[in-house]
């Protein structure tokens, strides 16, 4: 089965050879073709070119995209889709001058986020995630990786990565999990928190490994929740298991994680909102990505990760959105490329690499996602008629998407 989509006004992201990643100055350039048209077989591209040189080529379905611009889908390296309930009332407990780390301190935070997952029968989770990752899908999401963290016990944590499993065998989006389980100290080890990382090394790393449940391993390096002795630990344990860590740190102090997580291969870093030099230093000597998470900022009004410094450093730079119930009530990428180009001062050109290609290497999947590339998936945006990309990061807030094809086949 064959899909022509043709009279595309501007085809993006469009890369002869599969690259891993894109840096520093190179960030700034995406490559494009005008008035291109776009070759499907099943679910892989197969090829494209300008249109002059389309005339011999026929195929099972026609797409006429006048007037439209065809990129890759978003690939949204960092969320937290799978949770229960939400926290709208800490929402307005903020607006009324409580900050984030007041509420976490009173047992809210992902404590309470947590409570009420060990609360939530597995398919009632299940449905709440799914209709979650239908409404990212729809948002032009066709790559996602999905954390734990809210069960924060041994079978609340396995219930979340096995929604998770579930997930990826009901959707055809591409989807890779993530252990979490140090994302908070579960209330029963408030005053033993050394004892709740021996459960995490001992017996959930172990275990999910086995099953097979996640592909990373990740840790809240952070103040008030798991230090570098800590996440060294978490770390190590992971990687003897298979696992990839790929951490939260410098999301509200900087003391040393990004070192920890260089030293132990890390394939992301992720929110950096509080960055020093000699994490500049540590990142320039890996290959880790950066990963900036611009709608938490939006959302907690914290300061922005300093990504115009960091691709400056001749650093690549990726961007997720971080969708949870507490920092980031929202999944929508489209919202976080605008965001990283207003308030970060990331081009156009820089946010949508940083969204694409660089966002499927913080997952590990830049070998079959991120690009138009032949061989790789049809996992692409075909925007509604505008003027050009720089309108999509622009005309902010507004849904600039008509269709978007997953493995081929229309998705929204
Ligand atoms: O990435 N920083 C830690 N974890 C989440 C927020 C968790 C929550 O508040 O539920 C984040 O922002
Ligand atoms: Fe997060």
């Amino acid at each position: 089965m064959t899909t022509l989509i043709k009279n595309i006004q501007e085809l993006l992201q469009v890369r002869e050879t599969s690259i891993p990643k894109v840096s520093g100055t190179n960030m700034r350039h995406l490559p494009t073709i005008k008035n291109a048209y776009l070759l499907l077989d099943d679910d892989t591209i197969v090829g494209f070119g300008s249109m002059d040189d389309c005339k011999n080529i026929d195929a099972d379905t026609i797409i006429d995209a006048t007037g439209k611009l065809v990129l890759p889908a978003w690939c949204d390296s960092h969320t937290h889709i799978v949770y229960a309930g939400n926290r709208e009332q800490e929402f307005v407990d903020r607006i009324n001058g409580l900050s984030y780390e007041d509420i976490a301190n009173r047992g809210g935070g992902i404590l309470n986020s947590a409570e009420k997952l060990q609360n939530t029968s597995e398919e009632d989770l299940y449905q709440q995630s799914a209709n979650r990752l239908k409404q990212v899908i729809a948002q032009g999401t066709g790559a996602i990786e999905i954390k734990s963290g809210y069960g924060l016990t041994v079978e609340a944590e396995l219930k979340m990565l096995r929604v998770i499993k579930r997930l990826k065998r009901d959707f055809s989006v591409k989807i890779k999990a993530t252990l979490l389980a140090a994302h908070a100290v579960p209330t029963a080890y408030k005053n033993n928190k050394t004892a709740y990382v021996d459960l995490i090394i001992n017996e959930l790393i172990p275990r999910v490994a086995n099953e097979q449940l996640a592909k990373y391993i990740d840790v809240f390096c952070e103040k008030g929740y798991f230090n570098l002795t800590d996440t060294q630990r978490i770390l190590e344990a992971g990687t003897m298991h298979g696992l990839t860590p790929k951490i939260h740190v410098n999301q509200f102090n900087a003391f040393g994680g990004i070192e920890v997580a260089v030293k132990n291969n890390a394939l992301s870093v992720d929110h950096l909102e509080e960055l020093q030099d000699a994490d500049i230093k540590h990142l320039q000597q890996s290959n880790t990505m950066p990963v900036a998470l611009p709608s938490c900022s939006y959302f907690l009004s914290i300061p922005y990760t300093p990504g115009r410094k960091l691709i400056d450093a001749g650093l690549p730079l990726a961007l997720a959105s971080d969708y949870n119930p507490g920092s980031t009530p929202s999944g929508n990428m489209n919202f976080v490329v605008s965001t990283a180009c207003i308030k970060m001062k990331l081009t156009p050109e820089e946010a949508i690499n940083a969204a694409t290609i660089n966002g499927a290497y913080a997952m590990g999947v830049s070998n079959m996602y991120g690009s138009i590339t032949r061989g790789k998936k049809a996992n692409l945006i075909i925007t509604k008629p505008i003027p050009s990309y720089a309108f999509l990061p622009y005309a902010f807030g507004d849904n600039h998407i008509e269709t978007v094809l997953i493995n081929g086949v229309k998705a929204n």
